[in-house]
């Protein structure tokens, strides 16, 4: 009945509405980083993939976004700007965005890979800094397991691009919620740092936003 409805509600309009091309707990992930921003935003995506990320914060606050990935696999949200870059410096002056964002990235470096990387966003950002990760108050052996599984999947799915994809060396950078508030609070340049799980409205329970307010903002 229900699958009906939206069928014939959809009709008249000949093509797909722009909601379909999003996953309802993308959009949700979305939301909360959405309102976060204000409109006119300039918002990085670092390891922006597709860039559906940004697509979708674009569908409630009226952002300013650009992606960068070590490559960009197709051309599925052509609205968002992307680029290429080295994996590790940041292709923008200082302070060029207010908002830059690590959606499932982070967990795919080396501790000082991920580090100055994350000072790199620092440098090009005026307010916030936004990761999305795989976290969960504590880890047990199993979850331990999948981190590693995890891992060396990516390993094997990123590891042909041009730029070269490093394979981490350990999982060290799989953390916890106090980890990574610990890991985030002490590197230069943050002023504060808030953990929001999605557990309530993601399709697994460990999606978490890690929300950075920088000290360039708190002045
Ligand atoms: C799990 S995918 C996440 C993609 C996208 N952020 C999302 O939420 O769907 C991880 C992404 O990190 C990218 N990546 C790996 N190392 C990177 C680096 N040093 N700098 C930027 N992106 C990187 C990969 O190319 C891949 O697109």
């Amino acid at each position: 009945m229900t699958a009906a409805c939206v069928f014939l509600a959809n009709l008249p309009r000949g093509r797909k509405r722009a909601w379909s091309r999003y996953r309802p707990w993308d959009l949700l992930k979305s939301r909360a980083i959405a309102t976060r921003l204000v409109d006119g935003d300039r918002v990085l995506d670092v390891g922006c993939g597709t860039g559906h990320m940004l697509a979708q914060i674009a569908l409630f606050r009226a952002i300013q976004p650009h992606g960068v990935d070590l490559a960009i696999p197709g051309t599925a949200f052509p609205e968002i700007p992307t680029s290429t870059y080295d994996g590790r410096t940041l292709p923008f002056p200082d302070g060029a965005f207010d908002a830059t964002m690590f959606c499932y990235v982070m967990h795919h470096l080396s501790p000082d890979h991920a580090a100055a990387l994350f000072r790199e966003a620092v440098r090009v950002t005026r307010r916030r800094v936004f990761l999305i990760e795989d976290s969960l108050p504590a880890f047990g052996p199993l979850y331990r397991l999948r981190n590693r599984l995890h891992r060396i999947e990516a390993g094997l799915r990123y590891r042909d691009f041009d730029a070269g994809y490093e394979i981490p060396p350990d999982e060290s950078m799989f953390k916890t919620h106090g980890d990574w508030q610990a890991w985030l609070g002490a590197q230069p340049g943050v002023a504060q740092v808030e953990v929001e799980s999605f557990a309530a409205v993601a399709q697994y329970d460990h999606h978490t936003l890690l929300d950075v307010t920088l000290q360039a903002a708190a002045r």
